[in-house]
């Protein structure tokens, strides 16, 4: 058994020598006084601009109304918490540039950041050299097992070991796969593609387009020449608008060859139109539409907070309720102990009531145990929900591959 994380005491060691701007500079980060004059600041790293400013917008305003939450709830043991915002414009480049500034440059405890995969490759080695914690809220491919990230959405087997089989069981075995060209939809493809296998199911096409692109009719012509019983979509930002539309100009029909999506939100159905959406499905914790009391005063309180019209989604519920796992485990640390080394520490085993259900931060990955729901889209912009998990589920951020694990001591091959 071979152990590849670094290990903690070797990361904090290692974690000295500054970067850009500051050559030369030793410093050992349990020394920093995070928790200075009564405040604690954190980074909140979304883009506000560019291709994926379409739904990390949205990540930014669910964060910072949970500190605005925390705040007038009187902080933590009295303190505030201070954002600073940054907006790294959907460039990977300037998310790693973001991050250092926000870690080295204003000395914050923690940030909330990302929406796709290659802005959290982008900023690891900021976390991971100078020992500070990422906090992640988008569903992701999974693979992963960092001591500087806690992972908040979805890894693969919580959005698709009841979504493929049911999809399946309900349209049929001839699928195509339509992902944006990243890390991202690969992986999260790869463990679709082993799922199917074990179904006997056949893929027929799997295409991957530019980040950004928004030209679908070629794709769309595929599609309606080969007849896939299901279309697997892992197309991200702006791109998902452009999909929908252009299917929907062309005619198909999602009464027999629906899409299926793990990143089409209420949020990229609100930029397309109901209409667009209508009758197409997708898996997730969260829809806007839950019923329960925590999500009630969530949906309440964003849309007094930020307009009548705005939504909320599987992507911006864990923006919220990380932030509320973060003063949660800060307010268990006396105000000298509030560190990154600490805070990891302390929101291990975390459990709180999230608007989509009771969730928990698991100790040995970091990652989170979440309720996985089936919705199709309506033409109101919202999904109804078909079915919900019977229990949490627990993160396998691994599962796709089998020799591989994630534990407390690191990732562990055999
Ligand atoms: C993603 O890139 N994790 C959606």
């Amino acid at each position: 058994m071979k152990i590849n994380r670094r290990s903690f005491v070797k990361g904090s060691i290692a974690a000295g020598a500054f970067t850009a701007g500051f050559p030369h500079i030793w410093i050992k980060d349990s020394s920093l006084a995070y928790a200075a004059g009564g405040e604690i600041k954190v980074g909140v790293l979304f883009s506000l601009t560019g291709t994926t400013g379409i739904i990390e917008e949205s990540l930014n305003k669910a964060t910072i109304m949970a500190i605005e939450e925390v705040n007038a709830a009187g902080g933590i043991n009295g303190m505030k918490i201070v954002p600073v915002v940054e907006d790294p414009a959907s460039d990977p480049a300037t998310f790693a540039e973001k991050a250092r500034k926000l870690v080295l440059g204003d000395k914050c405890v923690s940030v909330f950041g990302s929406y796709t995969s290659a802005s959290r490759k982008a900023v690891l080695p900021v976390f991971e050299k100078r020992n500070n914690l990422y906090w992640y809220p988008t569903l992701y491919e999974g693979r992963e097992c960092s001591k500087n990230v806690i992972y908040t959405g979805a890894v693969p087997n919580q959005q698709q070991d009841e979504f493929v089989p049911w999809l399946v069981k309900k349209f049929g075995k001839r699928w195509s796969l339509i992902g944006s060209n990243y890390i991202y939809p690969k992986e999260e493809n790869n463990y679709c593609k082993k799922l199917l296998a074990g179904l006997g199911c056949e893929v027929i096409r799997e295409e991957y387009v530019p980040l950004g692109h928004s030209e679908f009719s070629s794709v769309v012509n595929k599609f309606r020449s080969e007849k896939p019983d299901v279309i697997f979509s892992t197309v991200v930002g702006d791109s998902v608008v452009a999909l929908h539309r252009q299917y929907r100009a062309a005619g198909l029909n999602p009464d027999t060859m629906p899409m299926a999506s793990l990143t089409t939100s209420e949020n990229e159905v609100a930029a397309m139109g109901g209409d667009a959406a209508a009758g197409h499905f997708t898996s997730a914790p969260y829809f806007q539409v839950w019923d329960s009391p925590e999500n009630h005063k969530f949906v309440d309180a964003y849309r007094s907070r930020w307009g009548a019209d705005k939504v909320t989604h599987f992507v911006s519920e864990p923006c919220y309720f990380q932030v509320k796992m973060f003063a949660e485990a800060c307010s268990k640390l006396a105000a000298s102990d509030i560190n990154p080394n600490n805070i990891r520490e302390a929101v291990k085993g975390v459990e709180m009531m999230a608007p989509q259900g009771k969730v928990r931060l698991d100790g040995p990955t970091l990652h989170t145990y979440l309720w996985p729901k089936i919705g199709v889209c309506k033409s109101d912009g919202q999904f109804e929900i078909l079915k919900q998990s019977p229990t949490w589920l627990a993160p396998v951020p691994y599962k796709a591959y089998e020799n591989q694990i994630c534990t407390e001591q690191g990732l562990q091959e055999s």
